[in-house]
């Protein structure tokens, strides 16, 4: 379903029962990724098939990928670390900055020589960060300002040994990625972990990697093998729905099969903490990766103060988090946060501006926010074209006084393209402008 590009909420209905949340973005982009980079025939089962997560097919195939799809089920057969051909074209990575660093990391270590570009918003996010390491391992990259579009001209690369100072999941991954086309041992560590789905990925599919003490220790040029992949419902998607039925009175939703790897519950832990009724049952692991049904209910939430090492683990939630902070009598501040300011777009402005006008009192500095809740006036909401900002003033609009207009909602369908879908199924009352 494609989203409308502005969109008004009404005050509405409460959520109720049972509410599928659709594949894992982060994970479904390692599973295509590392599919193509195997040897043999697998599945990937429960597949994100958002626009990020299609830009991913689309320059894996240009790479001369063989991937099929038949509804989530995607079907590859891998060809191995050496399968990869030149691209015919630049490869265009959209609005997605996960595929843009991941696919860098395996571009700087090719036999031929390629380049990536992005949307409007992803070619003003910072690249240097992935550009550095590769580029002291001995890759050739050029590019103008440290930002997109980037070229990879052929080089000998010599394996990496990185200490991450930047608490970033995609620059960790972009190097490990790097690493498996690389003769000898890659070290990488990062001083604050983050998400580590490429690291259990390719644990499950029997690459050899270690981890050490935070130091991840990968030999290069080994068989990834194949083998199918479920993906988790996404929790950095789920969020929206516990906050809304948190928020919402006389809600009560289970979202089933979530991945809840510990280092993306930040928001749970967050909320429970803030006096949210959630219930965690049935966990289990799939691929990997832990996954658990999530139960939750209307709550009344506590203000928060925030900071520190939890931050890297509810990065993407911050927004919705923020919906929370100003629904909770008291203030909440949140600090360390100054890496929000490089997502689809500076998150801290966006979030600022927006609760503003819905007569919300906020205060902000470089890497922090300080939100008093209050109640939602409603008003109109620049979304600054990001999915994140643009889903959180929309379930801001379920308990606004007056309706709630989004502006430039047609980027949800970056990571979410059902989300209004389900909140009309909700009996949510949503209009297009
Ligand atoms: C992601 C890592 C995070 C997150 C992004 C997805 C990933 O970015 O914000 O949505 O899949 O590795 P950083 O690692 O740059 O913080």
């Amino acid at each position: 379903m494609t989203n409308n590009t502005s969109l008004i909420i009404n005050e509405s209905h409460h959520l109720d029962g049972e509410i599928h949340i659709p594949g894992d973005k982060s994970i479904t982009h390692r599973a295509l990724i590392l599919g193509v980079l195997s040897c043999g025939q697998l599945r990937i089962i429960n597949t994100l098939l958002s626009e990020d997560c299609k830009k991913t097919i689309n320059a894996l195939s240009l790479l001369g990928a063989d991937i099929s799809m038949d509804d989530s089920v995607i079907t590859i057969n891998g060809k191995g670390l050496d399968s990869l051909v030149q691209p015919s074209d630049i490869i265009d990575a959209g609005n997605s900055g996960t595929l843009a660093r991941l696919l860098s990391g395996i571009l700087a270590v090719q036999n031929f020589d390629s380049s990536i570009t992005g949307d409007e918003s992803l070619i003003k996010r910072p690249m240097k960060r992935i550009i550095e390491p590769l580029m002291t391992a001995g890759a050739n990259i050029t590019s103008e300002n440290n930002r997109l579009p980037i070229s990879f001209i052929t080089s000998s690369v010599q394996p990496i040994n990185h200490i991450s100072s930047i608490p970033s999941a995609q620059v960790k991954s972009c190097l490990i990625l790097a690493s498996l086309f690389i003769d000898g041992e890659s070290h990488i560590s990062e001083l604050v972990t983050t998400r580590d789905h490429t690291e259990r990925m390719l644990q499950y599919l029997d690459y050899p990697l270690s981890i050490d003490n935070n130091k991840i220790i990968i030999s290069g040029k080994q068989n990834i093998v194949a083998k199918d992949i479920t993906i988790p419902s996404d929790i950095s998607s789920a969020a929206f729905f516990i906050v809304a039925a948190l928020i919402k009175k006389d809600s009560n939703i289970i979202l089933k099969s979530i991945g809840i790897n510990p280092l993306r519950t930040g928001i749970i832990d967050v909320l429970i903490k803030m006096g949210a009724d959630i219930k965690i049952t049935n966990n289990t692991s799939v691929c990997n990766e832990p996954v658990a049904d999530i139960i939750v209910k209307s709550s009344i939430l506590k203000p928060i103060d925030l900071s520190g090492d939890i931050i890297p683990s509810l990065i993407d939630e911050l927004p919705i988090l923020f919906i929370a902070c100003a629904c909770c009598d008291g203030t909440s501040t949140i600090r360390d946060i100054e890496e929000l300011r490089h997502k689809e777009s500076d998150r801290i402005k966006a979030m600022e501006e927006g609760l503003k006008r819905l007569g919300i009192k906020v205060e902000s500095t470089s890497n922090s926010i300080s939100i008093s809740g209050g109640l939602f006036n409603g008003g109109i909401i620049n979304s600054f074209s990001d999915h994140r900002i643009a889903m959180s003033f929309i379930i801001a609009g379920l308990v606004s006084v007056k309706p709630i207009t989004v502006l430039d909602t047609e980027n949800i369908n970056t990571s979410f393209p059902n989300f209004i879908e389900i909140l009309k199924d909700q009996n949510n009352e949503i209009y297009n402008l």
